[in-house]
């Protein structure tokens, strides 16, 4: 087994020009791949509440569902970089109901840092975090909890105001704290210029090859996700016509008396048989 990702792990790799392995993971079954697999860290994202529990969006999921999903990724994934996403209004409130539902992350799942979405408007929650031994991953550009004010899931920081604002935003929660940035949805010149000014490191989801490394929702790049697929989605498998065609397979199967066949069927002892055949028939 490789030795535990740690955040110092991670900047090492940042500083050896080694790119960042990330990619969402919900539960045990898909964080033990993952783990297998060797990805450097798991996001349990709030994305869960529309890869998973079928939302149209991430606000309706609540702090105790994050860290259920958390606790059997951490199962599944001991040695990987745990993330846990904190949802929507369990940091908004006030910076006391932040440090709490964090620490929940941190003491009952095991997650080796959270993430909140925000720039200079949450700097005194990541200061707060930072202050009780939490790390925090900021999260900049298509931020999905604001999708009220954005109007939608679209690309961020497309013009220069827009662009300028997010570099202040990472310049302002790195100055906070954070111990890494995810950019999500932002040109690559963007990003570009963020990655090379800063000191912790930066994570791309549809931000461009030149971060310190690349996030991807597990189930968008495994094809299990298919009620809309972002640009900077690259599929690896086709799930869905894997899953879908064994289902209708096994339909075809038991409609026809195909399934259970002999091997699948548990073997009496040979004595017993024979009485039992003797006094039941066969
Ligand atoms: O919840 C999540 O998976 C995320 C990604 C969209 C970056 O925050």
């Amino acid at each position: 087994m490789r030795s535990k990702v740690t955040i110092q792990t991670l900047r090492d790799k940042m500083e050896k020009g080694q790119r960042i392995t990330m990619i969402t993971g919900y539960d045990y079954p898909m964080a033990l791949l993952e783990e297998r697999a060797g990805i450097d860290i798991i996001l349990v994202g709030d994305s869960l509440g529309m890869t998973i529990l079928g939302y149209d969006t991430t606000l309706p999921v609540t702090m105790d569902i994050m860290v259920e999903h958390a606790k059997a990724v951490r199962r599944g994934a001991p040695t990987a970089y745990v993330i846990g996403d904190m949802p929507y209004m369990s940091y908004q409130v006030s910076v006391e109901e932040a440090v709490r539902n964090a620490g929940r992350f941190m003491k009952e799942a095991g997650v080796d840092a959270v993430k909140l979405e925000g720039g200079r408007n949450v700097v005194d929650v990541i200061a707060a975090l930072t202050k009780a031994t939490i790390p925090v991953m900021g999260h900049l550009g298509l931020t999905p909890q604001s999708i009220a004010m954005l109007g939608g899931f679209k690309a961020q920081g497309r013009d220069i105001a827009a662009a300028e604002a997010i570099i202040e935003d990472a310049k302002a929660i790195e100055e906070a704290g954070a111990v890494s940035i995810l950019l999500e949805a932002v040109p690559p010149e963007v990003a570009k210029v963020i990655t090379e000014r800063a000191k912790i490191p930066i994570i791309s989801i549809g931000a461009g090859p030149y971060c310190h490394g690349q996030l991807l929702i597990v189930h968008d790049m495994l094809g299990f996700f298919d009620a809309f697929t972002p640009k900077f989605v690259k599929k690896y498998a086709n799930l869905n016509k894997v899953i879908l065609d064994a289902l209708t397979q096994y339909k075809e199967d038991v409609e026809n008396g195909v399934f259970p066949a002999d091997e699948h069927c548990y073997k009496m002892q040979v004595e017993a048989l024979t009485k039992f055949q003797a006094k039941y028939g066969k």
